[in-house]
């Protein structure tokens, strides 16, 4: 099959739709391009070179200790990081280590797995509630991403275990119920970074819908030309990203890209496009991109709290509580689902600030 996919090298005439469908068809994706040998990407996958520079000054992305007895000043750290950098890293979160190293290797045991029962969870189907593929914006973003996916959506309503992949469904639950309480306590902390009552961003509903992903980055042969995860902001209300020692996410601050770093036991927190549209833009939510690895897999397991597969019609916009006759609402209202869809279709690189779209 990878013969059909023509790579840089090679001066045939390039059908790009045509290679995206030869590509789609396999249902094995990039790792089995990688599986198959090839020594080279191809051209699906070449990104126009990159012109924001990568910083070479040492930077820290803060790290919250949250078993810190001193609660004023956990919420300070938390409300400093997300209005200025949109990304912290936590830890002593309640999370045990060993639960953290299983769920990705759970991840990593998914997409190794025997290709025949793999295949049969490759979806595009906007319906599916758990699946796999590749790109979920294959067919409508400039360049393809060096990356494979796994999806399920855990919460408010779990999909029957026996529909999750049997080599990583029951770690798979664990953690999501684990996520789950630590949301609890990550929108109070933020509820109180924003000056409100701790209790408003949960009586809010923002934490009872979350998906889980488990990316697989592939090793690249072809580095500079490709990209694991394109530049993006994160749709929902805040991710919770657990990357394995490989290392490769970076985030753009002051014009540069900054590496937010494998830190062992912590987890990477980042506020989401609906909750920077809330906070009337007091929170950032901030453009990130995972660079392809010449080593790897590399595996992360990351959970968005959103509600989009809840039958809700509740209105988000700027809180109330947050908006003044000095600092007017900067942006109309969505349900949680319209917001979640308009960005499925602009794909993963929205070109502008994806909130633009309900900018006032
Ligand atoms: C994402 C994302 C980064 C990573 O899934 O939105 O930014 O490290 N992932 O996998
Ligand atoms: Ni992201």
């Amino acid at each position: 099959m990878a013969s059909t996919l023509t790579t840089p090298s090679m001066t045939s005439p390039y059908d790009r739709a045509a290679e995206l469908k030869a590509f789609d068809d396999t249902k094995t994706g990039v790792k089995g391009l990688v599986d198959a040998g090839i020594k080279e990407i191809p051209r699906i996958f070449i990104h126009p070179p990159a012109t924001i520079p990568k910083t070479s000054k040492p930077f820290k992305i803060p790290v919250i200790d949250l078993a810190s007895p001193d609660r004023a000043s956990t919420v300070e750290m938390i409300r400093v990081a997300s209005q200025n950098l949109g990304f912290f890293q936590i830890v002593n979160h309640g999370i045990p280590v060993s639960v953290m190293d299983e769920v990705l290797q759970g991840v990593q045991r998914f997409h190794e797995q025997d290709v025949e029962v793999k295949k049969k969870f490759y979806t595009r189907d906007p319906l599916a509630t758990v699946g796999y593929n590749s790109n979920f914006d294959l067919y409508s973003s400039a360049a393809a991403d060096w990356r494979d996916s796994f999806f399920a959506f855990m919460a408010p309503s779990p999909p029957p275990p026996e529909e999750l992949p049997e080599v990583c469904r029951d770690i798979q639950i664990e953690y999501s119920n684990q996520v789950m309480k630590l949301g609890g306590v990550l929108f109070r902390l933020i509820s109180e970074a924003l000056g409100l009552k701790p209790d408003h961003l949960i009586d809010m509903d923002c934490d009872k819908g979350l998906t889980f992903v488990g990316h697989c980055y592939p090793a690249c042969p072809n580095p500079e030309l490709a990209m694991g995860a394109t530049k993006h902001t994160d749709f929902e209300f805040i991710t919770v990203l657990l990357q394995d020692e490989i290392g490769g996410l970076q985030i753009l601050h002051e014009n540069q890209w900054i590496d937010v770093p494998p830190t062992p036991g912590a987890l990477v927190i980042n506020i989401g496009d609906l909750l920077q549209m809330m906070s009337n833009d007091k929170l950032k939510s901030v453009e990130h991109r995972v660079v392809a690895n010449e080593k790897g897999p590399r595996v992360s397991a990351v959970c968005f709290f959103s509600t989009s597969r809840m039958p809700s019609t509740r209105l988000y916009g700027p809180i109330k509580e947050l908006v003044s006759d000095d600092n007017p609402p900067r942006y109309r209202e969505t349900t949680v689902h319209d917001y979640i869809q308009y960005s499925f279709s602009k794909g993963l690189d929205a070109g502008d600030h994806r909130l633009l779209h309900l900018k006032l």
